[in-house]
């Protein structure tokens, strides 16, 4: 009876965690999507505490151990999901993430040891013992020794990748830590890549002769130096596709745990992480025209500092708020870029007011979001969300592109490198390439952001410099306040 209810309790989370996912795909059912994944892991994790027994009949006990780390955890996870700043999202989701891969490569370690006992046990039992639990072997077979070890070491390697790469990445994204490409940086990752291969060919088949233990902390060894090599170059606009990578090994870590336990909550769990990273991956290498055995090797994209070869500069004309506010209640259609200064701004309830007003005057206002805009997939979205912008008001780049050529004024909002011409005009541009808004299009284009500085590709942007562009400086919430009142005045 007790072993039946365990195993509802995991269909429960699983069909949760499936269920969960899916209303993650739409931001209106979004919340209610992540409480119910979060419901029904808890019921596994306290079905677990419960009411798993092992083979001998005991319950898992350590009780106030389980118990302390529990509510410790919650505590930290908790304060931090509360304090962090939106900008702040993409490390809070690295470090996160690397939590996951440590679990992952602790049970490896904790179930490596447990299978070297086992056949410590084996080696030193009598005859006669080996001779009956063949025989009983013979009856219930039992799983292969060599694919427990391999689901072990995969479980190592990857969760450790994970842990030590999403170190790395949280330390840059927080500005701790430099890109830094070593010399021959792709020759060292390949070379790092084909030792661990070999270090698991050599440990699952055993013809080595060296001691099982040092090839294992070997294994551990080289891959989190691995992790550490491959994720320190990396820079640029290329940083999401690596912790969207690292989010996919992570959950093929637990999966591989979901294994070794015959526990089809953490399977399910683990390959739902592994296949949505995955798909999010290639998605985000699509946007921004990364190939994703370039990202594996490493060492792409890492130069900030690079710029674009052809020469930007020249005169640019600025826009006054007054003219702003004209332009705009005069249009039929007009197009608002939201970027990460607008979340840097806090303006998105503002940026949504300013909406209002101008559809009270009869203007067509859509949004134009830019996939890999603002600091994290889906940014835009959760940020214009948070101000109650109807989802039906945002446009994907694909659908609003050729939409630009019948529009009157475009409002770039804390936006740059998503609007950079030269990813499409400048092969030399470490952008070159990545697909952009269209906004050169329109009939006017006005650009809001605090000065001419570059934006996170650290290049100039030819846009500000074109005859139909206007710059309107400004802290993005203080333009769009005075812009409403503008218009409200009009
Ligand atoms: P950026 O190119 O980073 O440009 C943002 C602009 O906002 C800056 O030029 C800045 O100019 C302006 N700004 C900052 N604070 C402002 C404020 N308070 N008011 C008004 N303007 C302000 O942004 P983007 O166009 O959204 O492009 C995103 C970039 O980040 C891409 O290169 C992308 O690849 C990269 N990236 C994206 C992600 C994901 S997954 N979304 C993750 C990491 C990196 P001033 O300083 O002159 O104001």
């Amino acid at each position: 009876m007790q072993n039946f209810i365990l195993l509802l309790s995991y269909l429960i989370g699983s069909i949760s965690f499936i269920v969960g996912l899916k209303m993650l795909s739409h931001p209106d059912t979004a919340r209610k999507g992540n409480l119910y994944a979060a419901v029904g892991m808890s019921i596994a994790i306290f079905a677990t505490i419960f009411l798993y027994t092992n083979e001998a009949g005991q319950h898992l006990g350590n009780y106030p151990w389980i118990f302390a780390a529990l509510i410790i955890g919650t505590i930290i996870g908790t304060m931090m999901a509360k304090k962090v700043q939106m900008t702040a999202m993409p490390q809070m989701v690295s470090l996160f993430n690397g939590m996951g891969g440590a679990c992952a490569a602790i049970i490896s370690i904790v179930e490596f040891k447990h299978l070297m006992h086992k056949e410590e046990l084996k080696e030193t039992t009598s005859s006669v013992t080996q001779f009956l639990n063949e025989v009983a072997h013979l009856l219930i077979p039992p799983a292969n020794p060599k694919l427990i070890l391999l689901t072990i070491l995969l479980g190592l390697v990857i969760g450790t990748v994970s842990f030590f790469g999403s170190m790395i990445a949280f330390g840059k994204l927080n500005g701790n830590i430099n890109d830094k490409t070593l010399p021959a940086q792709q020759v060292i990752n390949i070379g790092l890549l084909l030792i661990i291969v070999g270090l698991l060919v050599a440990m699952v088949s055993g013809f080595t002769g060296i001691d099982t233990t040092v090839l294992f902390w070997s294994l551990f060894g080289v891959s989190a130096l691995y992790g550490i090599l491959f994720v320190m170059p990396i820079g640029g606009a290329d940083m999401p596709v690596v912790i969207s990578l690292l989010n996919s090994f992570t959950g093929v870590a637990a999966a591989c745990g979901g294994f070794l336990y015959s526990n089809p909550v953490m399977l399910t769990g683990g390959i739902l992480v592994g296949s949505a990273g995955t798909i999010l991956t290639i998605l985000m290498c699509k946007a921004m025209n990364r190939s994703l055995t370039n990202v594996i090797v490493g060492a792409f994209g890492g130069n900030k500092t690079g710029g674009a070869s052809e020469e930007v500069g020249g005169a640019y004309k600025e826009i006054s708020m007054s003219d702003t506010a004209v332009l705009m209640a005069y249009s039929k259609r007009v197009v608002i870029v939201p970027g990460y200064g607008l979340a840097v701004a806090q303006a998105q309830h503002t940026c949504h007011e300013l909406e209002k007003v101008l559809e009270e005057k009869g203007v067509e206002v859509t949004y134009a979001i830019h996939p890999v805009a603002g600091r994290m997939p889906g940014h835009m979205n959760v940020l214009l969300a948070e101000a109650d912008v109807p989802y039906e008001k945002l446009k994907e780049m694909e659908e609003v592109n050729p939409e630009f050529a019948q529009t009157d004024v475009v409002l770039i909002l804390g936006a740059n490198d998503v609007v950079n011409p030269a990813a499409k005009n400048d092969p030399a541009s470490p952008i070159y390439g990545m697909p952009i808004l269209e906004v050169e299009d329109a009939t006017h284009v006005i650009v809001n952001k605090r000065s001419m500085k570059p934006g996170y590709a650290g290049i100039e942007n030819a846009l500000f410099y074109q005859p139909k562009t206007s710059m309107l400086f400004g802290d993005a919430k203080k333009v769009l306040q005075a812009l409403v009142s503008e218009m409200k005045n009009m």
